[in-house]
């Protein structure tokens, strides 16, 4: 669960976006976070109290007169306890009033008396598209991240006035994994990553081609692993049915030589290049235009094939990764001896860090080992899900790449 043992006080300001919040504290407290509910007078009007007290099973707070607490200063006891407060939903006038520091009700009074080193102030805004664009609530809007909150976007679409654009709350499946990434360390901030991810496609004809098994969770694991740690994360992705991680750039493609021109031409922004994807080692040499056809004679077609560049290889050879610019890492699926493999495929590919995986057991499955192996040696990462390792693995490339550019 990645919101073990944190405390989120969740403060609910009014609209309609509230009816929202009941799902987001629930998901906040599958994912292991207490959740204290705060809400303002008019958040109120739009969802109950005995709705968010039963979800996260405590009281409601949402007066400064509230007698339960003894010394009576819930604004400061509230605040001190916890290891962020997210306003979902903020309301325009809310955010007025958090940018002017008033302090005419428990959240706002709250939220100007945390200790502002300590205590990160999340907003998820929501309101009509038009009090979003307004020049005002984008003034706020700038000057409150001036002030050091962090704000989390807003989505687009339909609203409840009937009205299409920008201003809706983000789903409460989008912040909470905004407020999980929040809590990762950036230790790739000012990176840009590339990761290419799953199988690729080699046609045939239009309607049948050759692919493997991959099923790119591994790579889309990672990508999502980047990004919360503060890199601007590019994902090359194969034909697979997985959703993008939330703030990546995704480029979809098909064939092995799809891939190959998207990396290169993503490669030139990019500082670390992680390559998961299980490239077709070969593709078949002409792919007809049109069905190839049964024709009853018991005939079978007789398919050539050519070999498809090495997309790591290339990059790897790169100025760029030559003179330490890209950190290139590759990924190696064997079935038997993992260590004598991938150590001969690091030097193959010309790679400072390989990471070895048995195929088999890692295929369309959530979770998996990993071995990595550098110039040195090689270190196990215990079986684990998937996101567990890449955050893992992350965290080590991104010591390596702080090392190669101190
Ligand atoms: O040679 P092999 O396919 O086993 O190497 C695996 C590694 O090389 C992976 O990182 C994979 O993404 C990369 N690769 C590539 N282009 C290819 C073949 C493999 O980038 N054509």
């Amino acid at each position: 669960m990645d919101l073990n043992g944190k405390h989120i006080v969740l403060g609910l300001s009014g609209g309609i976006a509230c009816y929202k919040a009941a799902e987001l504290c629930r998901a906040l407290i599958k994912e292991g976070a207490t959740v204290q509910v705060v809400m303002t007078e008019a958040a109120a009007q739009f969802i109950t109290p005995v709705t968010l007290q039963a979800l996260s099973n405590r009281t409601v707070y949402g007066s400064q007169w509230d007698a339960r607490e003894p010394n009576n200063m819930a604004h400061i006891n509230l605040s001190r306890e916890a290891d962020a407060i997210l306003i979902a939903p903020a309301s325009a006038d809310f955010m007025a009033k958090l940018l002017h520091g008033r302090a005419d009700d428990l959240l706002s009074l709250m939220c100007l008396a945390r200790p502002i080193d300590t205590v990160p102030l999340l907003i998820a805004p929501a309101m009509n598209r038009e009090m979003w664009a307004h020049p005002a609530t984008q003034r706020n809007m700038a000057q409150l991240k001036a002030d050091g909150t962090h704000l989390l976007g807003v989505g687009n679409g339909e609203q409840a006035c009937g009205e299409t654009g920008d201003g809706r709350m983000l789903e409460p499946q989008e912040l909470l994994q905004d407020v999980i990434a929040f809590f990762q360390p950036k230790v790739l901030a000012g990176h840009h990553v590339l990761v290419s991810a799953g199988p690729t496609f080699e046609a045939i004809d239009p309607v049948r081609g050759i692919t493997n098994l991959s099923s790119g969770k591994m790579g889309f694991a990672i990508a999502r692993a980047a990004q919360e740690a503060g890199a601007a994360v590019t994902l090359v992705a194969g034909p697979v049915a997985l959703a993008t991680p939330r703030g990546v750039k995704r480029i979809n493609v098909v064939s092995a030589l799809d891939m190959m021109d998207a990396c290169v031409s993503q490669a030139d922004q990019a500082t670390v290049f992680i390559a998961t994807a299980a490239v077709a080692d070969w593709r078949p040499d002409t792919a007809a235009h049109e069905k190839i056809k049964k024709d009853g004679s018991g005939l079978v077609p007789q398919l050539g094939f050519v070999e498809n560049p090495d997309i790591l290889a290339t990059l790897a050879q790169s100025p760029r990764a030559a003179t330490g610019d890209l950190f290139c890492v590759g990924f190696a699926a064997e079935s038997h001896d993992l260590l004598a493999h991938a150590t001969a495929k690091r030097a193959r590919k010309n790679v400072p860090l390989l990471v070895g995986n048995i195929g088999p057991s890692t295929f369309g499955q959530d979770d998996n080992a990993l071995l990595l192996v550098d110039a040195n040696g090689a270190r196990e990462i215990p079986r684990n899900s998937k996101l567990a390792l890449a955050r893992l693995l992350v965290a080590d490339i991104a010591k390596r790449v702080a090392r190669q550019s101190a």
